[in-house]
Order: structure tokens, then C-alpha cells, then sequence
């Protein structure tokens, strides 16, 4: 995986994303994992503090299980993170934040997540969803952010093969250690990941599974 994002549209939605992402066949992780980022019009000059995302996921060997992760300032501490995973026919998340390399505290912030579309099938899941107030990040007066404008951001991936336990309540899922791969990496953002549509893409975002 690279630094540059390769511009890819959403067939349903028609969102256009900058995205990123671990292929399948790299040993990096069983079943690839891809992270995609569109953004408000002016956020290449002006820092955003939203954005629509895009994650595809994998599970292990068909099971339509598991829960992957990404972390919105590369590191698995001091970031916000954000954990999604497929339950029945929805894919949930849970916003998260760690000072050490244990289970993530429940986000204290006031980040929002809404969902325009999610898919689950036997091998991956995915979710295109809205991230209000999930660039710049206060977790009990520790602070931090990442910054548009200069076109260039640094995430974290996080793979996992067995379900959460507690999956309906999202902010009381067990988890294990991610075992399904992991890493840092450089997002920079091409002159598509700012369009002029994302308000109208944003008003899609409307549900939250139960
Ligand atoms: C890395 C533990 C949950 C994201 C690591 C590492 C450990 C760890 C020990 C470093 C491993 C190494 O360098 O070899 C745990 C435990 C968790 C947990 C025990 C829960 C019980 C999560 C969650 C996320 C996450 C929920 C994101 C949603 C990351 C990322 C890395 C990482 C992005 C790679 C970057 C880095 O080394 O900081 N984790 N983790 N982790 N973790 Fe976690």
C-alpha cells in the first residue's frame, strides 16, 4: 500500500473518495482491507473536523465475523479510534480512544458517526458513513487532531478475525488483541478528496443500526 490515494466512486451513492488500503494478496492480512476519506469542499485549504468514510473489511474464512479498526492520527494511543464490526445485517461501531496498548476506552468526546450504507456478506463487510467532529479529538483534556489542509494525513489499520462479544451495545464490546494484521500509514490526499457535493453527501447519513 502507498501513500497516494487512488479517487474511487461509490456505485450506489455516488460519492467520490480518496482511498487507501492493504491488498488481499499482500501477507499483510487475510482478505485485504481498504479505508477510503471524501471531505468538505474547502478542506484541502481549511482544516476539516468531518469527514465520509469508507471501510471494507474481511472476515476470516467466511464467517462474516470479526472487527477491524482505524485510528484518525496513526498510532493505536492518544488517537480516536474507530472500531466497526458486522452483526446479522448491520455493520456497528464504536468510537474509541487508548493511552496504552489495552482495551480502548469508550470516546468521551463528542464525535458523531451516522451511517449512509453498510453491507455484510460472508467474506467482508463494509460501511460508508459520516464522521462529524472526528479530526480534532478531546478525550478527558487530551487533545489532538489531524490536519487537511496540508493534504496529507497519517492513519492506522487494525484487523481482527473473532467477533466482539456484547455486539449490540457497541460501547460494551469485549474484544481480544487484533489478530488479522496492523500498521501505520501516509494518506495523501489528491484534488478529489475535497468536492463540492460532500454536503449533499452528508445529509445521507441518517442511520444508526439498533
Ligand atoms: C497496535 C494491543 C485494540 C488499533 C497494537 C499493539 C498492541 C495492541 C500490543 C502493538 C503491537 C506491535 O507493535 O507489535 C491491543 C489490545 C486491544 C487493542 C490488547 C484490545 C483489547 C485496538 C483497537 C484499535 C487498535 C480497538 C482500533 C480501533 C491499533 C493500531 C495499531 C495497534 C492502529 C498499530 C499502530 C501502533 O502500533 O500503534 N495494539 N489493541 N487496537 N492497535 Fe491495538
Amino acid at each position: 500500500q502507498g501513500p497516494e490515494a487512488e479517487t474511487f466512486t461509490d456505485a450506489e451513492t455516488g460519492i467520490v473518495f480518496n482511498r487507501w488500503g492493504v491488498p488481499a494478496d499482500s501477507g499483510r492480512t487475510q482478505g485485504g482491507f481498504t479505508f477510503g476519506m471524501a471531505l468538505p469542499s474547502d478542506a484541502l485549504s481549511v482544516d476539516a473536523n468531518e469527514f465520509i468514510g469508507y471501510l471494507e473489511c474481511a472476515s476470516k474464512d467466511a464467517t462474516s465475523t470479526g472487527w477491524c479498526g482505524v485510528s484518525m492520527g496513526g498510532p493505536m494511543t492518544n488517537s480516536l479510534l474507530l472500531a466497526a464490526y458486522p452483526h446479522e445485517d448491520e455493520v456497528f461501531t464504536t468510537l474509541r480512544y487508548a493511552s496504552g496498548y489495552a482495551m480502548p476506552d469508550v470516546y468521551s468526546g463528542n464525535a458523531k458517526l451516522t451511517q449512509v450504507t453498510s453491507r455484510v456478506n460472508s467474506t467482508h463487510y463494509s460501511l460508508i458513513f459520516r464522521c462529524q467532529n472526528c479530526l480534532q479529538w478531546d478525550h478527558e483534556g487530551r487533545t489532538g487532531g489531524a490536519s487537511t489542509s496540508g493534504g496529507f494525513l497519517v492513519l492506522g489499520w487494525v484487523q481482527a478475525f473473532d467477533a466482539p462479544g456484547n455486539p449490540t451495545c457497541p460501547d460494551q464490546i469485549t474484544i481480544g488483541q487484533h489478530d488479522n494484521g496492523m500498521g501505520i500509514f501516509g494518506a495523501v490526499l489528491n484534488a478529489d478528496a475535497a468536492n463540492p457535493s460532500y454536503t449533499a453527501w452528508a445529509a445521507k447519513a441518517t442511520k444508526t443500526p439498533t
